[in-house]
């Protein structure tokens, strides 16, 4: 089972693929957690995508493609994996196509953006492992602490108002394209995005057929 999860900042993929790497036994694969760990560490990657990623723009393709592409030829996604946050141009989705890598359903996750604000403004990640909370919509066990790894929960930095505005423009002006390219391709699944986090992942295991 190969997914990709697409859907405007904030629509809800990381929380949709905590749950499905859960239910389904297979990784998520998380193209944003990937940058800011590699931010943290102080990488050579890390420090070239830093700016791209404070200012809510995308990081170049040629970037994510390497680190996506290793990734999903890894030994734990040989009975399938979840792509979350990529891919994010038409160029990343012909890209990955063009490598080989099978894709058996892409789920859009849709929201208005008028829901998105909230959302983000209550948002709180896991440093160390990048798990997500919502201050109100799903709080961890402890304030401030990861319930799966301990961690600390922090506001990440792109969940800034303005910066949050920037990335739903990208996001419309670049990544939305990527329902027409998939849609034609017969693996498009829409998903209503504004209703309870576990509604929304019932939703999701029914459109891709998976017996849970
Ligand atoms: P990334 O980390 O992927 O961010 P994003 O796509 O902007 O999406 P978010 O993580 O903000 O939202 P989400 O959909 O995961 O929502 P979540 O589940 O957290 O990318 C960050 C940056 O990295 C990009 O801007 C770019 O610079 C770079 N990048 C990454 N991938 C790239 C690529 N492929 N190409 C180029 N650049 C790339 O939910 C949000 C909040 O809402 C949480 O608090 C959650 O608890 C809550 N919530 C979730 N569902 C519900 C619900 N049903 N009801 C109520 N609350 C809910
Ligand atoms: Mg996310």
């Amino acid at each position: 089972m190969n997914l990709i999860l697409l859907g405007a900042p904030g629509a809800g993929k990381g929380t949709q693929a905590e749950l499905l790497m859960q239910k389904l036994a297979i990784p998520s694969i998380s193209t944003g957690n990937m940058l800011r760990e590699a931010m943290r560490n102080g990488t050579a990657l890390g420090k070239q995508v830093k700016q791209y990623m404070d200012e809510g723009l995308l990081v170049p393709d040629e970037l994510i493609l390497g680190i996506v592409v290793e990734r999903v030829a890894a030994p734990d996604c040989k009975n399938g994996f979840i792509l979350d946050g990529v891919p994010r141009t038409l160029n990343q989705a012909e890209a990955l196509e063009a490598k080989g890598v099978k894709i058996d359903h892409v789920v859009s996750i849709e929201i208005d953006d008028a829901v998105i604000e909230g959302r983000m403004t209550g948002r709180r990640a896991c440093t160390a492992c990048g798990a997500t909370y919502h201050i109100v919509a799903n709080p961890p066990k402890a304030e401030g602490v990861c319930d799966l790894c301990g961690g600390e929960l922090t506001i990440r930095k792109d969940d800034a108002p303005e910066t949050v505005r920037k990335r739903l423009e990208v996001y419309h002006a670049s990544t939305e394209i990527l329902k027409d390219f998939y849609a034609k391709m017969g693996k498009l699944r829409l998903i209503e995005g504004n209703q309870s986090i576990e509604s929304a992942n019932e939703d999701i295991l029914a459109a891709i057929g998976a017996q849970v």
